[in-house]
């Protein structure tokens, strides 16, 4: 038996004002999604803006319904929305921001499992890395540099 440690790394900005230019911009597209969030039963609203390498930019939030499974989570809504209307682009970097209308969010909130797993599938099919920048409302914002390493031990096309 032998022990085998898997780390991530990330990179965190102090505030919002911190971040390169073109991660500012990214960002604060993914916060005006996070207005038009469909969230009336959570109270949570998320953001998510898309960089694509052919210089789109594709936005997306959350979207619940009263059966709560049927809901989609942001990053979903704009990565299958990206995938569906610029199927050969590749996604350069995601920028996500999560509020609640019943608490301030001030820490960076990571993408869920379920949207790891949907973004990874798209990080395999371009084989390059996506940088993904998370943040709550305010406060710090985290970076990843690929979405691997949000999301060790990956299911991947390898295993079928
Ligand atoms: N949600 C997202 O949009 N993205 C995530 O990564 C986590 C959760 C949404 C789903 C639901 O509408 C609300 O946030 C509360 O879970």
């Amino acid at each position: 038996m032998k022990e085998v440690k898997i780390e991530s790394v990330l990179q965190v900005f102090d505030n919002f004002d911190e971040l390169p230019v073109n991660a500012a911009s990214l960002m604060k597209q993914a916060m005006a999604a996070r207005e038009n969030a469909y969230a009336p039963y959570s109270k949570f609203s998320v953001g998510a803006a898309i960089l694509l390498d052919n210089d789109e930019v594709v936005t997306g939030n959350n979207q619940e319904n009263a059966s709560y499974p049927s809901g989609l989570c942001a990053e979903r809504t704009a990565i299958y929305y990206a995938g569906a209307k610029y199927p050969d682009a590749k996604i350069v970097r995601m920028a996500l921001t999560a509020g609640s209308r019943i608490h301030q969010t001030v820490t960076p909130i990571p993408p869920c499992g379920a949207c790891r797993q949907a973004i990874a599938e798209y990080e395999v099919k371009q084989d390059a890395p996506i940088e993904i920048y998370f943040m709550g409302e305010t406060g710090k914002v985290a970076k990843s540099n690929s979405l691997a390493n949000l999301l060790p031990l990956v299911f991947d096309k390898s295993f079928l």
